[in-house]
């Protein structure tokens, strides 16, 4: 379907008025964000143990209103055999807890910070010369001119185009869908008004990228297994997945088989580390697996309840090493913990070779988190010729959308107005440079949707939830149906 309902003359105007927008935006904004986003260096001055005072007020203050993660989930009776497993639980649930609750007590991602700096400056300078874009969507001025054979081989840039209205999104409504998605990111259910943010489509510029449906999805997929791994984000694309592929309607024949992968709730747990569901029909499975770091996590003194843990920065985390075989699709996330505070607050050390890292180069949080990332792809990339059906993405990083302020100084993002800041990404290289290093050369292939969601500073949670907690914006999660939507879409043109 084409969403294309607009007459060229219509288009011609609003090009014109949204070229004049832009440049007047970018040339007003530029000095603006410069002077926003601090730098690298003053972010890691920050006292941690401020931070993470703040942090446990508000986890605590949640925890009294939080409980429709264990309705929605049957408590099941732990298998404490399971390897590791029985020791980590309870550092994952405090994890858990820290990141999930953040509904208001949004993890701050300071690392992140001085490369977003960066992102947004490339932005708006690119938007300087959007005029030279305003064409048709499909024009041959790209360097690949066969569309039907890229989109066939997957060697088209899906992250480069615009986004687009379309009255048929969203894909499931966000009143349903309530065997996966979780009320705290169901936008719908608490007092937001506005729902333009629903009506938007990512539109490719050098690619088809086929309609997503919830059969053909199954259909593709049959017999076999998608795994998230990550943080809440990747939670999130979880979850709004399960409600593409439902279309948000209650499916009770789907089995609930999180035992199958040790996904069952510890005692005295909160939730299980994740969840798996299988849909009957066609024997496809979807789970996702808390973990927020991507690296293995090892209690130090195992008899020791207040034990510091090895975090393991050249190791997977032991879930995705246990069940890598079982594995078709793999996406791989993280990002949002790389920060003292919460390396601090979960009582994290850094592992290298199976000892406290000595190496300075990775000793900071964006060398740790750069050297993971490098570490975990090549790890599954050498894993990859032991499995030849096995397609592994790296989802790149979550844009963060805090104006004049961070998560816990007041940081907003209550514009309602979709696109306001331009609506087409015209570079051809990924803004998570990171991320795009770290699979150059491998067979892992990168889910690039940083500079996509870039565009969409009013999908965020933003002020609203079901408990709103006065003076808190959540622009880190997004609003369900949303932005994790389309990360889907560009998957499934790729599987
Ligand atoms: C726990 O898991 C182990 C290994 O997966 C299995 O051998 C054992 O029977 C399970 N125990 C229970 C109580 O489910
Ligand atoms: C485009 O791709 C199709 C299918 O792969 C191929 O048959 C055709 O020759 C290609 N055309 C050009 C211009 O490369
Ligand atoms: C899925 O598995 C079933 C049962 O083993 C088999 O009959 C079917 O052909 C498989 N489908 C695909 C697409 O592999
Ligand atoms: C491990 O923790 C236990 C309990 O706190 C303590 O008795 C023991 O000395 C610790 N072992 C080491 C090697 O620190
Ligand atoms: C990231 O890590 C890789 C692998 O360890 C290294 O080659 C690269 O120089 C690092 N990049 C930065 C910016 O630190």
């Amino acid at each position: 379907m084409k969403g294309g309902l607009k007459v060229p003359r219509i288009s011609l105007i609003l090009i014109g008025f949204v070229c004049a927008t832009v440049i007047t935006l970018a040339y007003v904004k530029s000095p603006f964000l410069s002077s926003w986003a601090p730098s690298q260096d003053r972010v890691f001055q920050i006292s941690p143990d401020y931070k993470v005072k703040d942090e446990e007020v508000l986890r605590e203050r949640n925890r009294l209103g939080k409980s429709e993660e264990s309705v929605n989930f049957e408590p099941t009776i732990s298998n404490s055999s399971t390897k590791g497993s029985s020791t980590k639980d309870k550092v994952t649930e405090e994890l858990t807890n820290t990141e999930i609750e953040g509904s208001a007590g949004i993890p701050p991602s300071f690392a992140q910070k001085g490369y977003l700096k960066g992102a947004l400056e490339e932005k708006s300078s690119s938007r300087e010369q959007e005029n030279e874009v305003a064409g048709p969507v499909n024009s041959a001025d790209s360097p690949i001119k066969n569309l039907t054979s890229a989109s066939k081989d997957h060697g088209c840039n899906f992250a480069k185009g615009r986004w687009v209205t379309d009255d048929s999104r969203p894909l499931y409504s966000g009143f349903g869908c309530k065997q996966w998605l979780s009320s705290m990111w169901a936008c719908r259910l608490t007092q937001r008004m506005d729902f333009e943010y629903e009506k938007l489509r990512w539109r490719p510029r050098d690619c088809e990228m086929e309609e997503f449906t919830g059969a053909n999805f199954l259909k593709r997929m049959e017999n076999k297994t998608l795994a998230f791994i990550g943080d809440s984000l990747g939670r999130q694309q979880f979850q709004s997945l399960m409600c593409m592929i439902t279309g948000g309607e209650d499916r009770p024949d789907v089995l609930d088989v999180g035992r199958e992968y040790g996904l069952v709730k510890a005692r005295g747990a909160k939730r299980p580390d994740g969840w798996a569901y299988r849909f009957p029909s066609t024997q496809t499975t979807i789970l996702y697996y808390w973990s927020a770091s991507l690296c293995n996590l090892t209690p130090i003194n195992a008899s020791n309840p207040a034990t510091d843990y090895a975090m393991h920065l050249d190791r997977p985390p032991a879930f995705l090493s246990r069940f890598l075989p079982r594995f078709d699709v793999l996406v791989l996330n993280t990002g949002h913990h790389w920060n003292r505070g919460k390396l601090n607050a979960n009582r994290w050390v850094m592992h290298v070779g199976g000892v406290p890292n000595t190496n300075r180069k990775i000793a900071d949080i964006a060398g740790a988190k750069n050297f993971t990332i490098h570490s975990i792809i090549n790890w599954v990339n050498s894993e990859l010729p032991k499995y030849p059906g096995l397609k592994v993405f790296y989802r790149s990083i979550s844009p963060r959308h805090f104006f004049n302020g961070d998560w816990n100084t007041g940081g907003t993002c209550d514009n309602t107005t979709p696109l306001a800041g331009g609506k087409e990404v015209l570079q051809d290289e990924s803004s998570d440079s990171t991320a795009a290093r770290a699979v150059k050369g491998t067979a892992v292939k990168l889910l690039d949707i940083t500079a996509v969601s870039e565009l969409r500073d009013e999908g965020h949670i933003s002020r609203y939830s079901i408990k709103a907690t006065p003076g808190m914006q959540d622009c880190l999660h997004w609003c369900l149906p949303g932005v994790p939507d389309t990360w889907n879409e560009i998957l499934f043109a790729q599987l």
